[in-house]
């Protein structure tokens, strides 16, 4: 049941185009059409909406941290993120006019599941994104969004991701359109470009072989370093996540403009650090910020390790290592730019001999608070 793959993981990682052409599956059709009506949220209660609320844990958490960018940018609606276990116990603001949305793959994490509850007794509207069918969440919300990236084995979520991301995407798209707006076209082209996302993850996949040798080669090292900006940070938190989970090393995540207020004083001779830079083009302030980030890093000692658009060369002279990734719009770079994330950190955990489905002390789904 494996495929031909000794792990889980490893068959879940390729399964990654098929996954997220599924959740487009029937929801997004070649005339540039979004069909949502399954969410059970009607076109005018989502008007209604006045702020959005996402909650989550883990992995889940860093998919809304995403969504969160898009769902701004693309409905200008407030959207906050929150960890779900840290929500209903700070007393938060919620009525009628706010969406939450609840992202869970296992429809089972107690914490969100608390969540969920403590939002519908305040009256709000809760949407959730799952993957299991008929799971708890789901089952206790007002809609439901089905990733369908089929049955995840590993503990370690990896193409549950995607097909969240891919859900969220497709929520921000159709609350843009139902909302009418002023990015009108943006939000069509985009429509568009999400339906080539499993094409894209494809070619990750093919190209992403140079990642499991650098993996090998990191495999004595106690710490490595993630740097983000704008969606490039939750995409830096979820590849140190998934590091510690996998390789048990210490690895942390910082918004690359965060690096001069603290961070900076870690950064020494040899110490791994990964980069997540956005596409250049359009956001070119933000794509030059962070070119000064990996110049400053590594004018300090630091091995960078540099995830790009192809044809960015103005990373190039910066980066030891540099792991091309498809152009696709800055919003939705977090489908392509993860894939060599997951890579990297199954790879090292191998090296280190650690079982990659079953790491120690987790559970695939966490059903206690
Ligand atoms: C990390 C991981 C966990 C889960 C988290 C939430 O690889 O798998 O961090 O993302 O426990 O689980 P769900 O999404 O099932 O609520």
């Amino acid at each position: 049941e494996k495929g031909g793959y000794d792990y889980f993981m490893l068959k879940e990682i390729v399964e990654q185009p098929r996954a997220v052409a599924d959740t487009l599956l029937g929801r997004v059709t070649t005339d540039g059409a979004l069909h949502l009506d399954e969410m059970r949220l009607t076109p005018e209660q989502l008007r209604t909406v006045e702020k959005i609320v996402i909650i989550a844990c883990g992995t889940s958490y860093h998919a809304g941290l995403i969504a969160k960018y898009a769902i701004e940018h693309w409905c200008r609606v407030p959207c906050e993120v929150e960890v779900a276990s840290e929500f209903r116990y700070r007393d938060p603001i919620l009525d009628q006019q706010t969406l939450v949305i609840a992202i869970s793959q296992s429809g089972e994490s107690m914490d969100t599941l608390m969540a969920v509850r403590y939002a519908r007794e305040q009256r709000a509207q809760v949407l959730a994104i799952c993957n299991v069918n008929g799971s708890t969440i789901p089952r206790e919300a007002d809609g439901v969004l089905y990733t369908h990236a089929g049955p995840e084995v590993g503990v370690a979520a990896t193409k549950t991701f995607l097909t969240q991301l891919a859900a969220c995407y497709l929520i921000g798209l159709y609350l843009a359109q139902v909302r009418g707006l002023k990015y009108g076209d943006e939000i069509n082209t985009l429509i568009g470009q999400l339906a080539t996302m499993p094409e894209q993850v494809e070619q990750v996949l093919d190209t992403v072989d140079p990642v499991r040798k650098l993996a090998h080669s990191l495999a004595d090292q106690s710490t490595v370093l993630f740097l983000g900006r704008h969606v490039g940070y939750p995409v830096a938190l979820e590849g140190a996540l998934k590091l510690k989970e996998l390789a048990y090393m210490h690895a942390e995540a910082f918004a690359a403009g965060e690096l001069k207020h603290g961070p900076i004083a870690l950064i020494e001779e040899g110490l791994p650090v990964v980069v997540v830079v956005p596409s250049p083009e359009g956001r070119s302030v933000l794509h030059d910020k962070i070119v000064s980030n990996i110049q400053e890093v590594r004018a300090r000692g630091a091995r960078t390790i540099v995830i790009a658009e192809k044809g960015d060369e103005a990373v190039r002279p910066y980066s030891d290592v540099l792991i091309e990734i498809p152009a696709v719009p800055t919003l939705l770079q977090p489908i392509v730019s993860t894939i060599p994330m997951q890579v990297f950190a199954c790879e090292l955990a191998l090296a280190k001999g650690n079982d990659v489905d079953q790491p120690r002390n987790l559970a695939k789904s966490v059903t206690v608070e």
